[in-house]
């Protein structure tokens, strides 16, 4: 049942025309209020106390997702039901943070070869080549988890740019580089073009390629044939999806970057997270509940775009991960059988690291005619730094610029003589935090914006498995390279290329 057509949806809409949209400046300082909108994950919160929701939205909210058998899909995807049904996939990414994986011969395979890179010491840098889910997770987690480095370099290249892996190669010692080729096709124009690149570079250095490359994909046999050496493939199912890929072998460079152990911390959080999802009562489900406000803000209070802010230098590449996972998800026109939806999916997901945000595009999320929707996100204490010895002042000022944003965009201020300085306020976020990052808790975080996603698509009811959506411009693009004055092109197009 598509949101349009679930009973609760139309009563949500009869009470917001006659109640109004909540005011938030009241709300927030109810009595009780946090007692009914913080919610708790092991040492992780989600304060939900600045949204735009009072206890009976919320309670209707939570029956809307009931009613559109949210339970049932939970379980349907945890017992691998084919739920893509586009594509005829079950959708397994879930089952590779479960600590069953660790008995399978792919991971033994996958944890000896990292394990034997780090212990013999002759490599010390790793350039993954890949695009989309085959880059953004892992860049995002090497870089979430700096401070648990091996030691080790790890490099990302993703564009068709040749310039991005030029500069690289420039400070590359062949004698001393992997190249990980990622990518679950093995036919992403982007990421063969720049392999075939590597290749050469490598073969140019008097390099044999076949030691210094090896494969991350689900499409072994392209890989073979492409030169890749059988026993350097690391194969990862069709059923594990392209942006929920970094919990597979795509993972591969976060496991050389963070050691098996930290690896297995970062899996375990996640699954935490899993069992919450799958186990917990609606009315405590934290994926869902966010998913449900994701919804409120989105349908009911047309809110076209989302915004997410870390305030974590580590976390600056989530908002780019988390734009690719809820857009190429949810950006969806037709439900799960095909029928044109009817009510708008995803929002525009976007972000940028906090403080830097603060002094680009707050000034809009402060005074700007659209209320936009944020998540701020924060790490209560930073963990030790190598160098340093007086830092804590400074990120006790993160902190505190944190929650002082959230404060300022829900409670506003109004200045009588000149409007410039007049801030409506009434702007809903909402403040996740935990104690310390470490890869246990950004296991869990990671899981929980997979969860919420996949939990829209669930009450939305359509396909958050599958992205045809980028095909068209793929096949045009061929189209164009064999022969440039195609007539399905526009005379600007044709004038454009000749
Ligand atoms: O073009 C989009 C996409 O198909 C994503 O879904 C995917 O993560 C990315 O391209 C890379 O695909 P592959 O891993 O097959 O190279």
């Amino acid at each position: 049942m598509q949101l349009a057509h679930n009973p609760i949806t139309k009563i949500l809409f009869e009470k917001l025309k006659s109640n109004g949209i909540p005011n938030l400046q009241n709300l927030m300082f109810k009595k009780d209020r946090i007692k009914h909108f913080e919610f708790k994950l092991g040492d992780l919160t989600i304060d939900l106390t600045r949204q735009l929701l009072d206890e009976e939205i919320k309670d209707d909210l939570v029956k809307l997702a009931k009613a559109s058998n949210i339970k049932q899909k939970i379980m349907d995807m945890f017992s691998r039901k084919k739920i893509n049904t586009s594509e005829n996939r079950s959708v397994d990414h879930f089952s590779l943070r479960n600590p069953n994986r660790f008995q399978t011969k792919e991971w033994i395979k996958l944890k000896n070869f990292a394990n034997k890179i780090l212990d013999k010491k002759e490599i010390n840098h790793i350039v993954n080549i890949g695009i989309g889910g085959s880059d953004l997770g892992p860049f995002m987690v090497t870089e979430a988890l700096k401070s648990y480095s091996t030691g080790i370099k790890i490099s990302y290249v993703s564009n068709l740019d040749p310039s991005q892996i030029s500069d690289l190669l420039e400070n590359c010692d062949p004698k001393k580089t992997i190249f990980i080729i990622s990518s679950k096709s093995f036919a992403t124009t982007e990421t063969m073009k720049n392999a075939q690149l590597a290749k050469q570079w490598l073969l140019k250095s008097g390099r044999s390629f076949e030691n210094s490359m090896i494969a991350v994909t689900a499409s072994v046999s392209k890989a073979m044939e492409w030169g890749i050496n059988e026993k350097n493939i690391f194969a990862f199912s069709e059923n594990i999806g392209g942006r929920y890929s970094l919990w597979s072998s795509v993972g591969l460079p976060i496991l050389l970057s963070i050691g098996e152990s930290n690896f297995k911390d970062f899996l375990n959080g996640a699954h935490e997270m899993d069992k919450h999802f799958m186990t917990a009562d609606i009315n405590h489900n934290i994926p869902v509940i966010l998913a449900l406000v994701r919804i409120w803000n989105r349908n009911f209070l047309n809110s076209y775009s989302h915004c997410i802010v870390p305030y974590s230098h580590r976390l600056a590449k989530l908002p780019s991960w988390a734009q690719q996972l809820e857009m190429e998800s949810n950006g969806k026109s037709v439900d799960i059988k095909g029928n044109k939806i009817l009510m708008p999916t995803s929002p525009l997901v976007w972000g940028e690291v906090g403080t830097n945000a603060q002094h680009s595009f707050f000034q809009f999320l402060h005074q700007g005619i659209e209320k936009i929707p944020l998540d701020i996100l924060i790490s209560r204490k930073i963990i030790n730094t190598k160098v340093l010895d007086d830092y804590e002042s400074n990120y006790n000022n993160l902190v505190i610029n944190a929650i002082a944003q959230a404060e300022a965009l829900a409670i506003g201020s109004s200045d009588n003589i000149d409007t410039n300085k007049n801030f409506s306020g009434g702007r809903p976020s909402t403040i996740i935090s935990w104690e310390k990052s470490n890869p246990y808790s950004i296991g869990m975080i990671l899981a929980l914006y997979e969860n919420i996603t996949i939990s829209c698509g669930f009450i939305w009811n359509i396909n958050s498995f599958d992205q045809y959506g980028v095909q068209l411009g793929k096949e045009l693009i061929s189209k164009i390279e064999s022969n440039n004055k195609h007539k399905e092109l526009s005379p600007s197009a044709i004038k454009f290329l000749s």
